[in-house]
């Protein structure tokens, strides 16, 4: 275990008898019935964790500690710059909160296995309502409040879910953001019909109740009788997390309950080095993998008091917001994307707003989500002398892969790297013929199979998506669609994904699904979406496009028109930039665009003409067009 074990030996450990390694992990909790199997291949091949254990994610997280006489301690900070509003909860209220939303969920028909999307702003109900399905052993389907109703309809269809829990409106700096708008036409859009539609009403925005599906969060809650917890299989579903993938249907990531928990407890300690009673703070939201892991589920688990931002970064009011809620509630681990730092950077270039603070209580900082430039990591070192971890993970895994494991042994780190392999990863780095490469040559990140406890269990309806996605190309490896490599200290650098995926702002967004949005203006014959450099934003995308025969259209009308589009299918979080008319996207002779050739055109990188490309006619002219874009 961490700190009375090596890191060493616990790599080692994990590497050489997993089952062993993480039977003891699992020991740590409070089963309702204790597995004896560890580890087993179910009929569709895949690991299964815990097979037959039983337990309630939900009574771990709350009940557990209130039994333990931690009823008293603060489970949730939740602090609303937007709306000028705090509060605390403690363990006691939050089971209160959550049993009584559970008991609603029951009246309305959801039962154990039911899906319920959430799609909620950063608000405690939110959380209230995760716990609450996983009480009752329901599958919750959280969508970022930000994607627009065409992304909720897509997810509503995919999961089939009977029940969605929403609320009137978010609040984005200064804007209200009213939701049932939305949530009525995704109702309207999916073909799978939502039976119930939960509102909590806010202040800043009254919804309108409109159909009988519509109900009032607080009254119907206050109709309810709490609900118990409700023991579960290990490897029943706790939740689906919809993430991009290369095509335009995102994909149901899907998490079990024992695994999870299991992964949630260790890498609190192990990577976090977090327990009872630690402030722990994910500055993310909760529609993300990151709120689900560190937000939710870790901290509380873990028994630490997690702290519920509603804010950005910069702007709520300023750029000082940050090391302002770290000083106020005792922050010890603040966890938040690069992006999020470059913007504080941006307006406070010296970190003078921190200065205001007290920020003795804050002892490390850690970074994901999009690669750490090494520039915000120097920036971040120099002004806060503080531990600055860089950890590398995904919707997929759950939990960290790569990281400085300060829960064993603070290792030194390199700048642009995520340090070493958790525990339960074997990294390879494999060329594209599924062969490994030498120390510091870059190649496909591969993780062996067996994946530890905690990641995917699978693709939600499409086992197929599955195994071609992650397990087809190198046969007893997970392939991560990121590419890096591994230095002769063992050191881990991911450098950027392999498939067309961007990064934009921490958000991972697919560019194939902003072709096809692209591509449904009459005006477009044919497509690209690429990701151009952006100083806070990591990444922006910018689209391609080739007009079809006899169109005239004025390039900025139609760049207008594509971005209206985007915002209206995606959402505004996809930040996409706008549109290029060119004359034609260069290809492969077997048809395929050649993005990456672009992506260097565009981003003021050196580019040459790949040997798969046969006719090279406008090469130069595209280049020119697209280099006046880039940055300097
Ligand atoms: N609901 C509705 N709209 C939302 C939204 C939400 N939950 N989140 C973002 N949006 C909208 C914004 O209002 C903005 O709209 P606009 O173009 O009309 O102004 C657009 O989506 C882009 O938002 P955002 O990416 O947040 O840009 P920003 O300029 O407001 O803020 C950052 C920039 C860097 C401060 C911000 O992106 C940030 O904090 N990123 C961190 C992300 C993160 O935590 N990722 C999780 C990984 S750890
Ligand atoms: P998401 O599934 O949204 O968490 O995004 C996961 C992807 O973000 C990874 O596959 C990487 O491409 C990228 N990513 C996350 N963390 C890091 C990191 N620390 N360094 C480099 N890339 C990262």
């Amino acid at each position: 275990m961490p700190r009375s074990r090596s890191y060493a030996h616990d790599y080692q450990m994990a590497c050489r008898d997993p089952e062993a390694f993480w039977a003891e992990q699992a020991a740590r909790l409070a089963w309702h019935t204790a597995p004896t199997v560890v580890l087993r291949q179910g009929e569709d091949g895949q690991h299964q964790w815990f097979a037959d254990g039983s337990l309630n994610t939900c009574w771990l997280a709350l009940d557990a500690h209130v039994q333990a006489g931690r009823g008293e301690q603060t489970a949730i900070i939740y602090d609303s710059p937007v709306t000028q509003s705090k509060q605390q909860i403690s363990y006691a209220e939050l089971t209160e909160r959550v049993s009584r939303c559970a008991g609603m969920l029951r009246s309305l028909g959801v039962g154990q296995g039911d899906r319920v999307i959430v799609y909620m702003p950063m608000i405690p109900e939110a959380v209230v309502a995760m716990l609450a399905c996983a009480r009752l052993g329901a599958v919750h389907c959280v969508v970022f409040g930000g994607f627009a109703a065409h992304e909720l309809a897509v997810r509503i269809d995919d999961a089939r879910a009977d029940v969605l829990l929403t609320a009137s409106c978010g609040v984005e700096v200064d804007r209200v953001i009213a939701y049932k708008p939305l949530v009525d036409a995704a109702m309207a859009e999916a073909t799978h019909k939502i039976r119930h539609c939960v509102v909590f009403q806010r202040p800043q925005c009254l919804a309108p109740m409109v159909t009988a599906t519509d109900l009032d969060w607080l009254d119907t809650v206050a109709r309810a009788e709490p609900a118990a917890a409700v023991p579960v299989k290990a490897t029943d579903p706790l939740y689906i997390l919809y993430t991009s993938g290369t095509t335009g249907k995102p994909k149901g990531v899907v998490r079990d309950n024992g695994g999870h928990a299991v992964a949630m407890i260790y890498s609190m300690q192990a990577v976090y080095d977090a327990g009872i009673g630690d402030v722990f703070w994910a500055a993310s939201d909760v529609g993300w993998v990151v709120g689900h892991s560190y937000i939710v589920y870790g901290p509380l688990l873990a028994g630490c008091t997690t702290v519920l931002y509603e804010g950005k970064p910069v702007r709520t009011p300023d750029a000082g917001s940050f090391w302002r809620v770290c000083a106020e509630y005792g922050v010890k681990t603040l966890f938040s994307a690069p992006t999020a730092f470059r913007a504080i950077r941006k307006e406070d270039p010296e970190a003078q707003l921190a200065k205001a603070y007290d920020l003795s209580r804050l002892e490390r900082l850690y970074l994901a989500g999009e690669r750490l430039d090494p520039p915000t990591w120097a920036w971040l070192q120099q002004h806060f002398g503080l531990p600055v971890i860089d950890h590398w993970w995904q919707t997929e895994t759950g939990w960290a892969i790569a990281s400085n494991p300060a829960g064993y042994e603070l290792q030194s780190s390199k700048p642009g790297s995520a340090t070493w392999p958790m525990p339960g990863y074997q990294l390879a780095i494999l060329d594209d013929e599924g062969q490994p490469v030498s120390a510091g040559i870059q190649g496909n990140i591969s993780l062996k199979l067996p994946l530890p406890p905690g990641c995917l269990t699978g693709i939600w309806g499409a086992p197929e998506r599955f195994y071609e996605g992650y397990l087809a190309n190198f046969p007893g490896f997970y392939q991560s669609g990121d590419a890096g490599l591994i230095d002769e200290e063992g050191y881990v650098f991911v450098m950027g994904r392999t498939d067309d995926i961007i990064n934009v702002a921490g958000h991972r967004l697919s560019t194939g699904e902003m072709e096809e949005v692209l591509g449904s203006h009459s005006a477009v014959a044919e497509c690209a979406v690429i990701g151009m450099l952006d100083d806070i934003k990591g990444k922006i995308p910018l689209g391609l496009v080739v007009l079809k025969n006899g169109v005239q259209i004025a390039e900025p009308v139609l760049s207008a028109e594509l971005v209206g589009l985007i915002r209206r299918d995606i959402g505004a979080l996809a930040c996409f930039r706008g549109a290029l008319i060119v004359k034609r996207l260069p290809k492969t002779r077997s048809g395929k665009i050649l993005r990456r050739i672009m992506r260097q055109m565009v981003n003021g990188e050196a580019w040459s003409v790949p040997s798969t490309i046969d006719d090279t006619d406008g090469l130069d002219e595209l280049a020119s067009q697209l280099s006046a874009l880039a940055p300097c």
